[in-house]
C-alpha cells in the first residue's frame, strides 16, 4: 500500500519511522524494497551528487529535476521534495508557485526549514491543499548565518525556542516535523508532546523515527560524514575496487574476453 502523510502520521506510537534521502530512480527503488517509509528529496542532492559546497545553491530546477525521477520510481514510501534555499521568506505568490510545481512533479508533500517564522505561511500553503513537513534545529540553509554545523538546544533559551517551533509547525498543519542535531533530551520531550511524528537526524534515540541521508549510510561519499552517523555499508570503497578491476583488466587485455 503507498504510504501517505495519513498513514505516516498514524505510525506516531506505534513504531519507527523508517526515511532516508533519495536523488534517482534507482537509489528510490532499492530504498523502497527495503521498506522505507518516507523518501525525502532533499536539498542534500547538492552536497551529496552535485558538487556544492552547501544547500544554498540548489535551485527550484534542479529540485524538479531529482523529485520527478524519485517518483518515476514509482514507490510505496511517501516522496516529500524539499523547498529550496530562501524560498519560505519569498512573497507568498513564489512560495506557493514552488510547491504547487513540486507537488505537481509528484511530490506527496513538501519538507520547508524553519519553524515560528514560517509558520503562518505554511499553514496557507496547507489551507491550498499543500501538505507541510516541517523542519527544525540545524537548518542547512542557514549555513551562513550559523558559520558551522553544530548541535541545538543545549541552552535554555534553545530548548525553550526548538519547542516552540515545533508546536507551531504542528499547530500550523504539518504531518510530521523533523529535528536536525537537536540536543537530545530536548528531542525526547518535544517526541512528548507533539501529536505528529518528531523524526530525528543527529538527535537521539528517543524520536518517532530516523532519518539519514542516503550517502551517509551507504558510505557512498568520498567526504566525511557528520560524527553521528553510522554507516551501514563501504559503497565508496567497493565502487574504487570496481573501477580499479576495471582499470587494470582493461589496460591488461582482459576485458573483453
Ligand atoms: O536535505 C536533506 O537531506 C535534509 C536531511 C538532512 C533531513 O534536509
Amino acid at each position: 500500500m503507498p504510504k501517505t502523510i495519513q498513514s505516516i502520521r498514524s505510525l506516531k506510537g506505534k513504531r519507527a519511522i523508517v526515511a532516508t534521502t533519495a536523488y534517482d530512480t534507482i537509489l528510490a527503488r532499492l530504498a523502497d524494497r527495503s521498506g522505507i517509509d518516507l523518501l525525502l528529496v532533499g536539498d542534500s542532492v547538492g552536497t551529496t551528487q552535485l558538487g556544492f559546497k552547501s544547500t544554498v545553491e540548489v535551485t527550484l530546477g534542479m529540485m524538479l529535476h531529482h523529485t520527478a525521477a524519485v517518483v518515476r520510481a514509482h514507490t510505496e514510501a511517501l516522496v516529500v521534495a524539499d523547498l529550496p534555499f530562501a524560498y519560505s521568506h519569498d512573497a507568498y505568490e513564489h512560495i506557493f508557485s514552488a510547491c504547487r510545481q513540486l507537488i505537481q512533479a509528484g511530490a506527496g508533500a513538501i519538507k520547508i526549514e524553519g519553524g515560528l517564522s514560517i509558520a503562518s505561511t505554511v499553514e496557507r500553503l496547507i489551507a491550498s491543499g499543500i501538505p507541510v513537513m516541517g523542519h527544525i534545529g540545524l537548518l542547512p540553509q542557514q549555513l551562513r548565518n550559523i558559520g558551522q554545523y553544530r548541535r541545538f538546544g543545549k541552552s535554555e533559551r534553545e530548548a525553550k525556542d526548538l519547542m516552540a517551533d515545533a508546536e507551531a509547525l504542528e499547530a500550523a498543519g504539518c504531518f510530521a516535523t523533523i529535528g536536525e542535531m537537536v540536543h537530545p533530551e530536548v528531542s525526547r520531550s518535544i517526541t512528548q508532546k507533539l501529536n505528529i511524528p518528531f523524526i530525528g537526524i543527529g538527535s537521539g534515540p528517543d524520536c518517532d523515527g530516523q532519518i539519514l541521508v542516503a550517502n551517509d549510510l551507504l558510505g557512498f561519499s568520498v567526504d566525511t560524514v557528520p560524527s553521528f552517523v553510522h554507516p551501514f555499508e563501504n559503497l565508496a570503497e567497493r565502487a574504487s575496487k570496481a573501477f580499479k578491476d576495471y582499470v587494470n583488466a582493461v589496460k591488461k587485455g582482459d576485458y573483453p574476453k
